[in-house]
């Protein structure tokens, strides 16, 4: 399959690059910048992205392409950084910063660039978008201006023989006027890469990786009911044998309602054989009581999770071979040095601390099909191996689930209100197609109870706190701006059906200054 290759030089967009290509119906893969492209693949290659780096051509150990790769006879487009270092190489030269540009940056073409393959279809003066310190001050004499920015900086060039094209801004980024257009003309006109890959060839292809990475060995996935780990489990069971393949889902009685039936389903029907699900909920719940404190909760939510991971897996004896992680490239730590050293980097706060994870890693056990996606192709990859829309397109659940959003002390009681309450939300907010819309929604639990009037008599009931925010990846959020009839109509259904509730409130809070999550 014609394939597009990134070259990673540590920018923290280089995998948006990938995903953009991808989503062309383009086969794009990322690998790293200083190094040749394997002769496995080289013969698929229709063209070669260099991507940008938060380093400087000035430093002496800025990372270089590897000679080999501009000898391959495709076109090259380098981004940024991945200009800058082309231009140096060829004679030109690249001038220092005194600061950084950063944002949109209207560009105006030269010597008929408007008419280049590359900008087919862009207009001039278009806005691009711009994320550099360095800049082009002059070109060598094989290269050419096709546009510049309104100070009279190269912001596109491409070389006389046409082979090598470069652009200063990011197209990938989605603020870039054209982007997209620039990459599909890229890509497909001046590469010629045929539209063929879709996420039934990314199954067809994990299928392969993950064969030869097991063997006949068995693999163990820890299943949280999130939608990254269920995808995972998903996968290894349709790539290898069942038998092989080892489910492990600890119940601590703080997941959403219905969730773990809904988990046990998803992965039966998908053929799971061994499906270890552990009911620890009496565990957990001792181990709670009388606890308020947030940081306590999670200390001791994180602790006994692991001990009842450990015990259970030396109880069943499994866990021996490899264990696969629902790693998704955004949950790897942006280290700037390019793809090869992501693969130091681990998942969530169980897994960080978790002995099984380091022992696995040192052994070199560990395997992370997901690592080249993002989320929203993973809920897409949960569709094409069957998993139902409820668990794809769950929202983002925290590791220590409710203990988090029932502010106070936990009881089983007040998991329970939470838990309905938290259902009718949810309910609510898809059967008024606002689910899907917004990035996380939930009910919490208040530590307080206010009066209200039941019949003729005065009561105190419980108070449910209401969230919904949006955002792209829950570093920052904004409120979802709900109309005030669909809260009137929720809050109605929720005082309704839970009696403990008396009075329903919606959180009208953004990231900063709050988080996410109270507690
Ligand atoms: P905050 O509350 O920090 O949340 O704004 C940002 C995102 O992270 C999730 N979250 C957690 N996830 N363990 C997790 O695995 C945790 O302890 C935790 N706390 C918050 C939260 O749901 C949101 O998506």
């Amino acid at each position: 399959m014609d394939t597009i290759v990134v070259l990673d030089f540590g920018s923290q967009t280089t995998q948006l690059i990938g995903r953009r290509i991808r989503d062309l119906g383009v086969y794009s893969e990322v690998l790293p910048g200083t190094e040749p492209i394997p002769e496995s693949i080289r013969p698929n290659v229709a063209g070669v992205i260099l991507s940008g780096s938060p380093a400087s051509v000035h430093e002496p150990d800025a990372p270089k392409v590897d000679r080999s790769v501009l000898s391959l006879e495709v076109p090259v487009l380098g981004i940024c950084f991945g200009l800058q270092q082309l231009i140096e190489r060829a004679g030109g030269s690249v001038a220092r910063a005194s600061r950084r540009e950063y944002g949109r940056a209207p560009l105006r073409f030269r010597n008929n660039g408007g008419a280049h393959p590359l900008f087919r279809g862009v207009s001039d003066n278009f806005l691009s978008w711009m994320s550099h310190g360095d800049s082009l001050s002059s070109l060598p004499d094989s290269f050419e201006v096709l546009a510049e920015s309104h100070t009279g900086v190269p912001a596109a060039v491409r070389s006389v023989s046409e082979r090598v094209l470069g652009i200063q801004f990011h197209p990938e980024v989605t603020h870039c006027e054209y982007g997209n257009r620039i990459l599909e003309n890229f890509v497909v006109g001046i590469c010629g890469a045929s539209r063929d890959w879709s996420m039934d060839h990314y199954v067809g292809q994990a299928r392969k990786e993950i064969r030869d990475a097991v063997g006949n060995r068995s693999v163990l996935t820890l299943i949280s009911g999130g939608v990254d780990s269920t995808v995972t489990g998903a996968l290894l069971l349709d790539a290898l044998d069942p038998e092989q393949v080892h489910l492990m889902y600890i119940d601590t009685g703080l997941m959403r309602k219905g969730e773990t039936d809904e988990v046990r389903h998803s992965l039966e029907e998908l053929g799971a054989t061994h499906l270890h699900i552990i009911d620890a909920r009496e565990r957990f719940l001792s181990a709670l009581s009388n606890v308020a404190d947030p940081e306590r909760k999670r200390e001791i939510i994180g602790d006994l999770f692991m001990t009842v991971q450990q015990e259970e897996l030396a109880a069943r004896e499994i866990g021996e071979d490899l264990l696969a992680q629902g790693t998704l490239y955004t949950d790897l730590i942006e280290s700037g040095k390019g793809i090869g050293s992501h693969a130091q980097v681990i998942k969530s706060h169980h897994n960080v601390r978790a002995p099984l994870v380091a022992e696995k890693r040192e052994a070199g056990l560990i395997i992370e099909p997901l690592s080249k996606l993002y989320k929203d192709e993973v809920r897409q990859l949960g569709r094409v191996l069957g998993l139902p829309e409820t668990v794809v397109g769950r929202h983002p659940f925290p590791g220590p689930g409710l203990a988090v959003r029932i502010v106070g002390e936990i009881t089983a009681e007040r998991i329970r209100i939470l838990q309905d309450a938290d259902a009718i939300y949810t309910d609510e907010l898809r059967s008024r197609g606002l689910y899907d819309k917004i990035w996380q929604a939930f009910a919490v639990l208040l530590p307080v109870r206010s009066v209200g009037v039941v019949g003729d008599t005065r009561a105190y009931g419980s108070v449910v706190a209401l969230r919904a925010v949006s955002s792209a990846d829950g570093m920052t959020a904004d409120v979802y701006p709900m109309e005030t009839r669909d809260l009137l109509e929720i809050s109605a259904r929720i005082t309704n059906e839970v009696s403990e509730v008396g009075r329903v409130v919606y959180d009208v809070s953004s990231k900063p200054p709050a988080t996410i999550e109270w507690e």
